[in-house]
């Protein structure tokens, strides 16, 4: 903290400065407020005022993984919540396709006719009933996120198009699937063409252990055209249906965490963040901690751009009010106050600047080299 002033220090500590100047006039220094201050001088007044402790809490309060365990979670509180769906496959097996045909299909009333937003998750409906897409790019997302420990996908749909078979991006996405225990749907694609062949691919897939319920499996299919539509609401069924099954439960009533699925920096909103609540309701206003960011929730808006005024769990909403912007898979977490969201977002983009430094540090020719 070298070249901090009184003015610094009493912003830092919550204090004013007036305060803080008669407090160093009981100790025998003279100041004004824009002199600045030696360690010693701040260690003596910031143990003055418990800053130690407060240093201790902050380590506390930072580790917000631990929010995550289950037991955290009162299970008398628990009801139902909408599936969060992935949608993977083979490049143009038609996942924007069928993506967009649900986005403009599937709106809730009211919300017909708002402008969409690319916010990375929205919410379609059929006969009321809610189910979450995550609209991430590609695998790397979902990897990428499950890597950071955001395992958010209750259901994956593998679009597999009938005119083109099983290929390497449709076997990785069933080992993505598989990796994080996450039930297959599979939405055969593109059955309208004429060289469609859906029959080969439940063949196909077969060596992968994904069977047809009518061969003795237990995997469903859905032969679907997601250009035209066709079986699309029959897909839908079945995600509910394998949603009721997975028995997917979370509890409202506590203060909100979930994940990041994806950030941004807008020039006139500043940092941007799209997170999927998975416990507990968000309301505008909260103070909030998101990877090692923090602030308050400012506004909440879902993929119409409407504006909401809190989020349950499995509701994905872009969020506004941070000081900066967060990586996608970050957790976020509700606290209690301003302060101590601060706290604990500040000590955790100390921790992380210390791991840069810390591994910028082993960097030698070779480590450089074999990262070449
Ligand atoms: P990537 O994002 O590149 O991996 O591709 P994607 O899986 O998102 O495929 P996309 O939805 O972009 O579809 C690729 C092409 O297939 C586009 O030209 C679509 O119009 C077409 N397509 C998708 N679904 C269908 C379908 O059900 N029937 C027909 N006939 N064409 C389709
Ligand atoms: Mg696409």
């Amino acid at each position: 903290r070298i070249g901090m002033n009184v003015q610094d220090l009493s912003k830092l500590l919550h204090r004013d400065t007036a305060e803080i100047i008669k407090k160093l006039f009981l100790l025998g220094i003279m100041t004004n407020q824009n002199q600045s201050l030696d360690t010693d001088t701040i260690e003596i007044l910031a143990a003055d005022y418990g800053i130690e402790a407060q240093v201790k809490a902050a380590e506390d309060v930072a580790d917000i993984d631990r929010f995550f365990d289950d037991e955290n979670i009162d299970e008398g509180q628990l009801v139902s919540r909408p599936p969060v769906v992935t949608i993977m496959g083979h490049v143009d097996h038609g996942k924007t396709t069928l993506l967009d045909y649900l986005r403009n299909s599937h709106v809730t009333e009211g919300e017909a006719g708002g402008i969409t937003q690319h916010i990375g998750a929205y919410q379609t409906q059929l006969n009321g009933k809610t189910i979450t897409f995550l609209d991430t790019p590609g695998h790397a997302a979902f990897t990428e996120m499950r890597a950071r420990g955001a395992n958010v996908t209750d259901l994956t749909i593998l679009v597999v198009a009938a005119d083109d078979g099983v290929m390497p991006q449709t076997i990785e996405a069933i080992n993505h699937a598989k990796a994080a225990n996450t039930p297959i749907i599979v939405a055969v694609n593109k059955i309208d063409k004429p060289g469609a062949k859906p029959d080969d691919v439940m063949n196909q897939l077969m060596a992968y252990d994904l069977v047809p319920e009518e061969y003795g499996g237990d995997t469903i299919f859905v032969k679907i055209s997601a250009k035209f539509g066709q079986n699309v609401d029959e897909l839908l069924e079945m995600i509910l249906l394998q949603a009721e099954v997975l028995e997917l439960k979370a509890n409202p009533d506590m203060p909100a965490r979930g994940s990041v699925v994806e950030a941004r920096l807008d020039r006139g909103r500043g940092p941007v963040a799209t997170v999927l609540v998975q416990q507990g309701t968000m309301r505008v206003g909260d103070p909030i901690v998101v990877g090692n960011t923090y602030g308050r929730v400012r506004t909440m808006t879902n993929e119409r751009g409407v504006e909401l005024e809190e989020a349950s769990p499995a509701t994905p909403v872009q969020v506004t009010g941070l000081n900066d912007v967060p990586q996608a898979g970050d957790r976020f977490i509700v606290m209690a106050d301003e302060k101590t969201a601060r706290a604990a977002g500040e000590e955790r983009a100390k921790r992380a600047q210390e791991v840069i430094r810390n591994s910028g540090a082993v960097v030698t020719l070779d480590t450089l080299f074999s990262t070449m």
